[in-house]
């Protein structure tokens, strides 16, 4: 046995959709084929466009990427074995080494009921990827693209809000004394945490954006956040800025786009206006991913929106966000690793350039749903496990999950709490919503 499957061994096994009728079954037979028929009929419905854009070679791309996707549903619903990408990409011989991996750790062939949750979810958006990437001229279409722009538009009433409560509070925020400061940065990571509410994976693309007020919802959720560690995240930042620290770095390992990432940019703005982080790093997804996943493309069209919005101070938010873009406050980075199936204790050892780009941090949040997923492992812990010990020696900084609950995995939690939920609402893991604010101090 490998010392890498030799640890595995030790720890909760990890989800997987083996058990019928559990959240990872269910995801995987009913959830996961609406979200490939909504992409074959997108591309279909993008046909005249494929056409205009490349004459009949789009229509004939368009067609193959249709009939790698039917056959990658057909795969799927009849629990095949998985097979190995056949493209050539920067992270193919990765993929194809964690299908030998699980090869090797299973009794019979890995196939998408019996292998973990996570792998295969993962290898779903990664064979999507697949399918577009082997057929020019349109293997640059991003198929959730359609559903990403409208759940910006949708959201824009609530976008509106925000950006004229952030653009209030930046007017003064020099003159903010310590204890309005701190009132206002308890307010901001939990519009960003329930902005994780909006996310079109669990609603399998069908709208999911934000119609109230994000503010005054603040006050009507707080008593669904289930670990609150907000003191200690302004603990963190507050101690750098008195010590005087040269930088305060923080980053953002980003989610959705939409009304969770516009929550997400107005956070840092404050953040870096009020002095409290000098650097914002941001980190998102290289290719379309779990249907809403942020991209390079999809944060650029976020600040152009916001920029052309017919609307004061939408506008200047995105005057704003460029600026700090461009001379470097805010910086945007990629890597291949966040659309890897690993959980995150693996980043050291499979992207070792990231683990230390990330040790740079004093703080970092990882956003949502899946970003907990793998930084658990999606592994069935315990409910009072500690953060840390679920972490699995994952700690390149103090770090912080701010996520709505969309799966059954939760740590941290006071003994009895969690059996006590299950008891009055049984599906109080699944539905997000409840969320967290969950904090390891790395050390
Ligand atoms: O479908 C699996 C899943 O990870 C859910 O648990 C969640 O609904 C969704 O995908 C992703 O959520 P998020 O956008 O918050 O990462
Ligand atoms: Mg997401």
């Amino acid at each position: 046995m490998s010392k890498m499957a030799a640890q595995e061994v030790m720890l909760p096994p990890q989800l997987a959709g083996k058990l019928k009728g559990s959240f990872a079954y269910n995801t995987i037979k009913d959830k996961l084929p609406v979200i490939l028929t909504r992409v074959i009929n997108n591309l279909d419905q993008h046909k005249n466009e494929f056409f205009k854009e490349h004459g009949e070679k789009g229509i004939e791309a368009e067609k193959k990427v249709i009939d790698s996707l039917s056959k990658l549903l057909d795969e799927l619903q009849t629990d095949k074995p998985l097979i190995a990408l056949n493209d050539n990409l920067p992270d193919t011989t990765l993929w194809n080494q964690c299908l030998e991996h699980h090869r090797n750790l299973s009794d019979g062939p890995p196939s998408w009921f019996q292998s973990p949750w996570l792998y295969t979810e993962c290898y779903m958006y990664r064979r999507i990827h697949e399918a577009l990437t082997q057929n020019p001229p349109i293997s640059e279409y991003d198929v959730f693209k359609k559903e990403k722009d409208h759940g910006f538009f949708e959201s824009e009433q609530a976008i509106i809000v925000l950006s004229t409560y952030i653009q209030e509070l930046l007017k003064n925020i020099e003159d903010l004394d310590e204890k309005f400061l701190k009132e206002e940065f308890l307010k901001l990571p939990q519009v960003s945490l329930w902005g994780n509410k909006c996310d079109l994976s669990l609603s399998a693309g069908a709208d999911s954006s934000q119609k109230s007020d994000p503010l005054q919802s603040v006050e009507e959720l707080k008593s669904f956040i289930l670990v609150d560690h907000m003191e200690k995240l302004w603990s963190v930042l507050t101690n750098k800025k008195n010590l005087n620290a040269q930088s305060t770095r923080l980053d953002i390992v980003l989610d959705n786009a939409g009304f969770e990432l516009t929550a997400d940019l107005v956070l840092a703005d404050f953040l870096l206006s009020s002095q409290l982080a000098t650097e914002i790093h941001f980190h998102g997804k290289s290719i379309p991913w779990y249907v809403s996943d942020t991209t390079k493309h999809d944060m650029n069209w976020t600040i152009k929106q916001m920029q052309s919005a017919n609307h004061k101070w939408m506008s200047r938010c995105g005057v704003c966000w460029e600026g700090y873009m461009k001379k470097g406050a805010w910086v945007y980075h990629d890597h291949l690793f966040w659309t890897l199936p690993h959980e995150y204790s693996r980043m050291a050892q499979v992207a070792p350039d990231l683990y230390t780009e990330l040790q740079k941090s004093n703080l970092i949040i990882f956003k949502g749903d899946l970003n907990y997923r793998k930084l658990t492992g999606d592994r069935k812990w315990e409910f009072t496990v500690p953060f840390h010990q679920a972490l699995n020696n994952f700690h390149p900084a103090p770090l912080c999950s701010l996520r709505t609950l969309k799966c059954d995995i939760q740590v941290g939690l006071k003994p009895g709490q969690g059996e006590q939920l299950t008891k009055t609402e049984p599906e109080w893991m699944i539905i997000g919503k409840y969320g967290i604010v969950q904090f390891d101090a790395a050390s």
